[in-house]
């Protein structure tokens, strides 16, 4: 995710600016950017690629200045490379602007813009916010500012500066996080903490709607009617390493708890306000939709159980045959492809080898090739026809969480789309579905601030080598993530079974105490599940199970329960894999094993 420092004082700000973005590298990110108070004049340095990139180009300027501020870019509108880059300025190069998060009307906004004259240099988002400061700039930056967010919707920490007033930067904060450093005639701006750690440990966290007036010697905070706010002065203890974890001990816990964030920003602007789904970025007419006869779903590991639930989504939504397949041995099968099947690749990385290997035979097999991925100019996002992002943000632990729940939030609304543009799903059912789909964010909060619920059968599933997960239908898709995830990062053998399969083999493993998962979500399957419960309760298995609220009966059968809020089962893989990520996450931890780095494995897998 994009990181944002700003420096004010009477140090030189390049270095300042320089050694606070090198401690946000670890968030991920593909460009980077400084813009600077020279003199009279502002100069700004913008290059794709890491931070040496950025300093390399710098090395042939003059950099000296006292008050600037700095970027790096995680691409999303637009692909990376330098224009794209922050800092974004107006026509005029007077003010300029760093910014994380998402102006959802941007192109209206930016139409609007160039009606009335301005230019634009890039693809992103950001740049709307520069031209718009310069629109409304009256002698009064923070005055501008403050007409610019009641003119954006989205999301936004931003910082902004201007020749004009050369003792001042402005910041605004909603729904991306924004701290300020304070020091003695010297303030300081970040995204995030780590940046500031090296020069002070005392801060201002700015809240939603509040708007900053950072100066050398003051700092005034506003709330969203310009009223002026008595913040309290935070002091940081975490060490660096804490900090870029945001406290929490492994970044796969940080992501696990980031998912009602990153769900949130995957649904964001994709429903519209009369509850049906709009994705600009899916081209295919009503036509060609109504003359797909398949859809076939091509990916690796977690990305395929996310395809795994994508079937039964699409199947039941779409009345349409679906395949899905692990990518190596996709390209291999000699899968029957065309014009009338839709390829839907989906990659958290964007670089899978195999995947790409998989979209690259689609596509010379004549198949419209759909992609699913969180990573903006990553291959598969340039090499395939359409492409859907997840908003998740970079994922930094080997173990995938927070992309797998949001490729099922765009694989449903990749669903609802098509349903809509094939007349197969009346639009009160959709209305439904999104409505469904906009509480996940709090349900799966909910279900986080349960976790410790969990911590008597972990601490048996910690002493086992071996554990089962069963469930039927959705349920046992998410089974196999959830022991994929166990296997992963704590090394223990775990294995996913379609519920009803016990009986054919499977049975004979099962021993006294040994640890079953055992998922119902499903009301229709409920009675199925309990005959398969009973089947390794008899053999005295010690098990948990995974259930939704209203279900009073499954609960009597086990030896533990979850519950998870109750939803539209069609949705329940989003909720009830949350628990099974914590389980994993916890047995891992109690085990001593490399949570983030587990053996053998890495986050981004470019070779066959
Ligand atoms: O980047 P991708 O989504 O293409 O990666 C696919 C798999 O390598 C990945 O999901 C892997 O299975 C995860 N580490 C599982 O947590």
């Amino acid at each position: 995710m994009c990181g944002i420092v700003g420096y004010i004082g009477g140090q030189q700000a390049y270095p300042i600016l320089i050694e606070g973005l090198s401690k946000l590298e670890y968030r991920g990110y593909d460009s980077a950017g400084v813009a600077l108070l020279c003199e009279d004049h502002l100069e700004m340095v913008k290059s794709v690629g890491r931070l040496r990139a950025l300093e390399e180009k710098v090395g042939a300027t003059d950099l000296v200045g006292t008050i600037g501020i700095g970027h790096t870019r995680w691409a999303t509108h637009g692909r990376p490379c330098d224009e794209n880059a922050h800092p974004h300025s107006d026509c005029t190069n007077e003010f300029v602007v760093i910014h994380n998060g998402i102006i959802e009307n941007y192109q209206s906004l930016r139409e609007w813009l160039q009606s009335e004259g301005h230019t634009f240099r890039s693809e992103t988002d950001t740049e709307v916010l520069a031209h718009l400061i310069e629109h409304f700039y009256e002698g009064d930056l923070k005055e501008a500012v403050r007409l610019v967010i009641d003119k954006v919707k989205g999301s936004y920490g931003m910082v902004a500066m201007s020749r004009y007033e050369p003792d001042r930067l402005i910041c605004a904060r909603k729904d991306s996080p924004l701290v300020i450093g304070l020091g003695e005639g010297e303030n300081f701006i970040a995204s995030d903490i780590p940046a500031l750690l090296k020069y002070t440990r005392q801060t201002f966290i700015l809240n939603d709607g509040e708007l900053a007036d950072v100066t050398r010697d003051s700092v005034i905070i506003e709330n969203g009617n310009g009223v002026p706010i008595d913040k309290e002065i935070i002091h940081i203890e975490w060490d660096v390493l804490a900090a870029e974890k945001d406290g929490y001990e492994h970044f796969m816990l940080k992501e696990i708890h980031e998912q009602p964030k990153a769900i949130r920003d995957t649904l964001r602007s994709r429903i519209t306000a009369d509850g049906l789904v709009n994705l600009d970025e899916v081209k295919l007419t009503a036509e060609q939709t109504k003359n797909l006869l398949k859809v076939v779903m091509v990916a690796c590991g977690t990305a395929y159980h996310a395809g795994l639930v994508g079937k039964y989504v699409f199947e039941k939504l779409l009345r349409l045959p679906v395949e899905v397949d692990v990518a190596s041995e996709f390209r291999y099968r000699d899968p029957l492809l065309g014009e009338d099947t839709l390829v839907v690749v989906i990659s958290q990385s964007g670089e899978t080898a195999d995947t790409l290997a998989a979209l690259r035979l689609a596509k010379e097999k004549g198949s419209p090739v759909v992609a699913v991925t969180n990573v903006v100019g990553s291959t598969v996002s340039r090499e395939a026809d359409q492409v859907i992002y997840t908003w998740a943000g970079p994922e930094i632990a080997v173990a995938s969480t927070k992309a797998y729940t949001t490729q099922l939030i765009v694989l449903y609304l990749l669903a609802l789309h098509l349903g809509q543009l094939m007349e197969a799903i009346p639009n009160e059912e959709v209305v439904l579905l999104t409505q469904e789909l906009t509480q996940l964010p709090s349900h799966v909060d909910q279900i986080l601030r349960q976790a410790n619920e969990l911590t008597e059968f972990t601490s048996r599933l910690s002493q086992w080598e071996d554990t089962f997960f069963i469930g039927r239908g959705l349920d046992y898709a998410v089974a196999l993530e959830g022991s994929l995830k166990l296997k992963e990062i704590s090394y223990i053998h775990a294995e996913a079974y379609a519920a009803g399969e016990l009986k054919h083999g499977t049975l004979a493993l099962i021993t006294e105490n040994i640890p079953v998962i055992a998922l119902a979500t499903q009301p229709q399957l409920y009675e199925k599940m309990w005959s398969n419960i009973k089947e390794v309760k008899a053999r005295d298995a010690y098990v948990l199970a995974i259930v939704m609220e209203g279900d009073r009966e499954t609960g009597k059968e086990v030896d533990a329960v979850i519950t998870i809020p109750a939803t539209i089962p069609l949705l329940s893989p989003v909720l009830s894999v949350i628990p099974l990520q914590l389980l994993s996450y916890y047995a891992a931890v109690q085990r001593g094993c490399d949570v983030d780095k587990p053996r053998n494995l890495a986050k981004s897998v470019t070779v066959e």
